[in-house]
Parts: C-alpha cells; structure tokens; sequence
C-alpha cells in the first residue's frame, strides 16, 4: 500500500498538541517551560530577550507617541504603534512572542492590538476580567486571544502590576460580579523590564493600584485568532453610500462598534469607552 498524504484541513490540532517541528522551535527558544506555565496556570512570564538599551528606547518612544494622543488619554497612552516608529516591527517580530502567539492562537494568528499604557502615581484598578470580553461563555476549548505585556519598568504590586488568578482559566467563563469584588487567589506578576508577561483568554486578571512614585511604561500586545473575519471586505462601502440607508447595514458592516477602530489619537478606548461596553455585550449576546 503506498502512503496517503495526511489531510490537514481535516484535522485540528488540540490544544498545546504540537508537530515535533515546532515542539523543536519552542525548546531551541527555550519556551517549553513557559508553555507549561501559560497551560497549568493561565499565565508565564519569560525574558523577551532583548538589550537594555532596545528597552530603554522602546520606553522612550512609547512615552513620546503618548503625547500625541488626543483628550483624557494624552501622556497615558498611545495606540496602534505598528507603523509610527520602526522600533516597533522589531518588538512585534520578536522570535519568543511569535511562538508564543503560535502556540496560544495557531498558526497565522493576527495582531489584534498594539498599545502603551503609561500608568502614574495613584492610578486605580481597573477590574478583575477576561480578555476574551467578545466572547461568549463558555469559552471554547482552543484559545482564541492572547495577551503579552512587554514589560518597559519592573513590575512590582507596590508598582501597580498585574493581578492574576492563577488557574482561573480553567473556568472558561467571565467572573461574576461578586467574584470581581472578592478576587479569591489573586497575586501579582512580579518580573523585572524586558521580560513578557503574558496570559491566555480566560483567565481572570486585573491589576494593584500603582503606590510608587512616577510611572511605569508598559505595552499591551494582543493576538487573535484569524477565523474570525468576514469572508467578504466592504470597506469600499464608504459613510456616504450609508447615508440615508437603515442602521443595520451599518451594522452588519462593523461600523457602529468598537473593533476595528483607526485613529491612534483616540489613545484606545479613551472617549469611547460607552462604544466599548456596548461591543462588550453585544458580542456575549
Ligand atoms: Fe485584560
């Protein structure tokens, strides 16, 4: 009998199940500990490997951009970096972050944001969520988004870090009101400037109120799987063939949400955030 050529597209690959190739990549890149991590825990942490100086430089371009962001957000963040300083093709094309995007979203995962956040003195938090908010409960199996915060300062709790419940995953649901306010188990991530801090869809995050004096510079990368994009792109549809047309084909088209959004003055959800609340519940519907 002659071998049969294996068909891909009939099979998917479970979770953490890799082909010996990129189980190979994943040990040359020493990530074999941080899978285990991310898969035992919800979380990892892991140096990105990169020189002082190319931290300090990213910390200082990051700072720089947030000045041109426009209202509340101004000096506090700076949104959809890709493209406005050529320091940031090489963060994003960092061999560690990409495996890593892999591993958590599959092969071809997509850049779903690209933000720095710029956290003062006396910043509050923010509240024990799952980044997976466009996703209803309970979440798939297979990982559909990916968070890593490339840290620019060193996370400490007093510094206003990261909060995480570890194994917290494992529930594939958002936390409810009463465990928000609880926050059973909940301990920093504690990692020093240049490392990732990174956690899956599903585990329930936050983070402490930053205590220490001056700011601490953080970007904010998130990957998403590539399967949910419309077949059809409709851009060429533009706001004046919307004109006079009812409000749902403006809908169907993403144009009343928040995903998608293009104006980096804007800072991320800054000004927006009633549009983000409402894709938030919209897409649990
Ligand atoms: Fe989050």
């Amino acid at each position: 009998m002659g071998k049969t050529k294996k068909d891909e597209t009939l099979s998917s690959a479970q979770p953490f199940e890799f082909s010996k190739e990129f189980q190979n990549k994943l040990d040359s890149l020493n990530l074999s500990e941080t899978v285990m991590d991310i898969k035992e825990n919800g979380y990892a942490v892991v140096d990105a490997g990169e020189s002082q100086n190319f931290n300090k430089e990213l910390r200082e371009v990051c700072v720089e951009l947030s000045k041109e962001t426009e209202g509340p957000a101004r000096g506090y963040a700076a949104s959809i970096l890709l493209g406005r300083h050529p320091i940031f093709e090489k963060a994003i094309l960092n061999p560690k972050l990409l495996a890593l995007a892999e591993v958590m979203c599959g092969k071809g995962a997509l850049l779903s944001q690209l933000i720095a956040s710029i956290r003062p003195q006396g910043a509050q938090e923010i509240g024990l969520h799952a980044d997976q908010n466009w996703f209803p409960a309970p979440f798939p199996v297979h990982n559909q988004l990916f968070t890593v915060c490339w840290a620019l300062d060193d996370f400490t709790k007093e510094g206003g870090s990261t909060k995480v419940i570890p194994g917290s995953h494992k529930k594939r649901r958002h936390p409810l009101p009463d465990e928000i306010l609880e926050q059973k188990g909940a301990i920093p991530i504690e990692c020093s400037t240049g490392s990732l801090a990174m956690w899956d869809g599903s585990v329930w995050h936050s983070n402490y109120p930053r205590k220490a004096e001056g700011s601490r510079v953080v970007i904010h990368i998130t990957f998403c799987r590539l399967a949910l994009r419309p077949v059809e792109n409709y851009d060429h549809l533009d706001e004046d063939w919307l004109k006079n047309k009812p409000s749902e084909l403006s809908t169907l088209l993403g144009r009343d949400d928040f995903l998608g959004h293009k104006d980096f003055k804007k800072g991320g959800a800054g000004g927006e955030t009633e549009k983000l609340f409402k894709t938030f519940t919209r897409a649990r519907s």
